[in-house]
């Protein structure tokens, strides 16, 4: 398959005689896609029932008639002023009980069926417009759920969703009093309407609780996700897409993911290192301007999984953004590294946000490939250059990984619940196991928790997960490679309590926790050996095998032939000592990277990647500073 290049586009924020010489520009650039619509609501229905779709009806026959294919975006992260007034009640509601206001976007709770109704109703009457024009080559379903934390809302249409929500799962409310131990401080329900939602509570408040809560609050985006995918194909058959964030966990990807034909995301390298990543401040600083060098490929291989297999990056950040505590330019190069990146781990198209920089309104200082005075920005020049070299190659296809990593949203709804230590996130234990695998110059896949097949894999890595489930269990029993589980896996039964016989229930191997230690930042478990555990800490009993321990004889990594259980975070020359002896236990190839090389193998070619400010070495080939260098196989 042939990679493509898009750009986002907002033929509303233009005079109309500028959108064919944009479009011209668009093609002699070397981009195929583009993104528009998806905000654009309050033109297309300035008021209630009362519709001009003339402008977008002009700007698709302009932007289709200079040869490009589009992407078009239903409007409902953005609803107009005039939808607040027709559904006051339509606003999320923060933690606090604060209503969020109107004057931005994603002011919309997920859980409000009146608005859910409206969006069904823009849905279809895009559908029935474009659904068949055939430059409409794509649908894109809202924009980045969950953006500026709006998963979660504490209003009065959730509560009464949540409620109905509890009763259709346990049935009756002593069913429900037994999950969830509510005996423990009287907390006894004897209706469903008795149960509010767990916010502004003395103290925490139950954790299957907080729980069903999120599992409600996840439902909600599936469920809203779903009503506009239903009414879409009805009338297209286009694909639908999605565009999604990086290190938002707060709904179920996989379930979402179900309902769309391709998985698609936002990759803003800079902006992530300094507003959402982990990182010391030297770290930071070494790559302040090329962004976290195993952030981007995380991303792409949980939505090209996510997708089942197709996954695009629906916007690239070209230049400084706005959002973030400080926002400095890339290093020259890096918008045409991070494209290839994307490609080399099996994405379809590359769009670039945004064609030409807004002078006016909150993205006024976000770059484009084009300046506000339509002169180019520093990244149109490395866009044509991927452009020119995408048909230089030929297709390079997708390689086999070896190692895989299993994710599973519902164990970070967990572990936000009870994080029992201060630095435990599922978002940053996952992501600091596939960096290690990532620094070993692995391919990996990342797995849905009930992943009930793990035969293509030599190694598969599941931190985390708070419960297994039976298919992963099965598939366990019979894996031929090796699992390295833990720490904090399978330790709670799916109401958050823990199970007796003490958890994990692994197969072939009798190892449980007996208790769990969380440490502040600069204190750690010594291991016998070198290395160190942080953060997190289990004591572990059983009969199995001991692998590693602490200096003070505790068991480190127990397990057998096949799976290993980790007693601890590790830090991360730690963890890397630990996968070196693995791998090299299993006779998969290991490639020691240094701090800024990055590999990736697809099925012709290994794509080196330097995200380092400075060269640097790969066997005998000098590559530049936020370089890219392939080599067939
Ligand atoms: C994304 C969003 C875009 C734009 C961009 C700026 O989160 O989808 O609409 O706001 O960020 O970086």
């Amino acid at each position: 398959m042939k990679r493509t290049l898009g750009i986002c586009y907002y033929p509303e924020h233009w005079p109309e005689d500028q959108w064919a010489k944009d479009a011209a520009h668009m093609v002699a650039t070397g981009l195929t896609w583009v993104r528009i619509g998806e905000f654009g609501w309050s033109r297309m229905e300035p008021a209630p029932g009362t519709f001009s779709w003339d402008w977008l009806d002009r700007a698709i026959d302009v932007l289709g008639g200079a040869g490009l294919k589009i992407i078009l975006g239903t409007p409902t992260a953005t609803p107009p002023r005039w939808m607040v007034d027709k559904h006051p009640d339509m606003l999320a509601v923060d933690a606090q009980g604060r209503p969020r206001k109107f004057g931005s976007r994603r002011h919309y709770d997920f859980s409000h069926l009146g608005y859910r109704d409206e969006c069904r109703r823009i849905a279809r009457l895009m559908g029935e417009r474009y659904g068949k024009n055939p430059v409409i080559a794509a649908w894109q379903i809202d924009n980045e759920y969950d953006c500026h934390d709006t998963t979660l809302s504490f209003s009065d249409a959730a509560r009464k969703g949540f409620q109905d929500w509890l009763a259709q799962k346990y049935q009756s409310t002593d069913a429900l009093n037994r999950a969830w131990g509510n005996v423990f401080w009287s907390m006894e329900y004897d209706s469903f309407d008795q149960i509010d939602l767990p916010n502004l509570t003395v103290t925490e408040p139950n954790h299957p609780h907080q729980l069903a809560f999120r599992r409600f609050s996840s439902d909600q985006v599936v469920a809203f996700n779903k009503v506009q995918a239903d009414e879409l194909r009805k009338h297209t058959d286009a694909p639908l897409i999605h565009n999604y964030m990086g290190r938002i966990t707060t709904f179920d990807h996989w379930k979402v993911g179900a309902d769309l034909d391709i998985a698609s995301w936002d990759s803003y390298p800079i902006g992530f290192l300094s507003d959402r990543l982990e990182g010391t401040p030297a770290f930071k600083q070494a790559f302040l301007r090329q962004g976290h060098p195993d952030n981007q490929a995380f991303h792409h291989d949980l939505y090209r999984a996510v997708g089942k297999g197709r996954m695009w990056v629906m916007e690239q950040q070209p230049g400084p953004v706005n959002w973030a505590p400080y926002n400095p330019a890339p290093l020259p190069g890096m918008a045409r590294l991070w494209a290839w990146e994307a490609f080399a781990h099996g994405a379809e198209t590359v769009c670039y946000f945004r064609w030409r920089q807004a002078p006016f309104a909150q993205e006024q200082m976000h770059a484009g490939l084009l300046r506000p005075d339509n002169a180019p920005a520093p990244a149109l020049v490395e866009v044509r250059q991927v452009a020119d070299e995408i048909e230089a190659l030929a297709d390079v296809g997708t390689a086999q990984a070896q190692a895989a990593l299993v994710f599973d949203y519902g164990s970070a709804w967990a572990w936000d619940a009870q994080p029992q230590g201060a630095d435990f996130e599922m978002f940053r234990l996952a992501f600091a196991a596939y960096c290690v695998m990532r620094r070993a110059g692995l391919n990996i896949d990342i797995l849905p928790p009930d992943t009930g097949d793990l035969s293509d894999y030599k190694l598969v890595m599941a931190p985390g997960v708070m419960t297994l489930s039976d298919p992963l269990r099965n598939a366990l029993s019979n894996f031929k490679g090796m699992a390295l589980i833990g720490p904090r896996t399978d330790t709670k039964t799916d109401e958050l309590s823990i199970p007796t016989p003490l958890g994990p229930d692994l197969p072939n191997t009798d190892i449980s926790v007996s208790l769990t230690e969380s440490m502040p930042p600069n204190d750690a478990i010594a291991l016998e050996g070198g290395g160190q555990f942080v953060h997190w800490f289990e004591h572990l009993e059983g009969t199995a095998d001991v692998f590693a321990q602490t200096t003070n004889g505790q068991p480190a990594i127990m397990g057998n032939a096949n799976l290993r259980y980790l007693a601890g975070w590790p830090d991360d020359r730690t963890f890397d000592n630990i996968l070196s002896a693995i791998c090299a236990e299993l006779g998969i190839e290991t490639h020691m990277l240094t701090d800024g090389l990055r590999v990736r193998d697809t099925a012709t070619h290994r794509f080196v990647f330097n995200y380092a400010n400075t060269a640097q070495e790969w066997r005998g080939t000098t590559i530049p500073a936020a370089g890219v260098h392939w080599e067939l196989l």
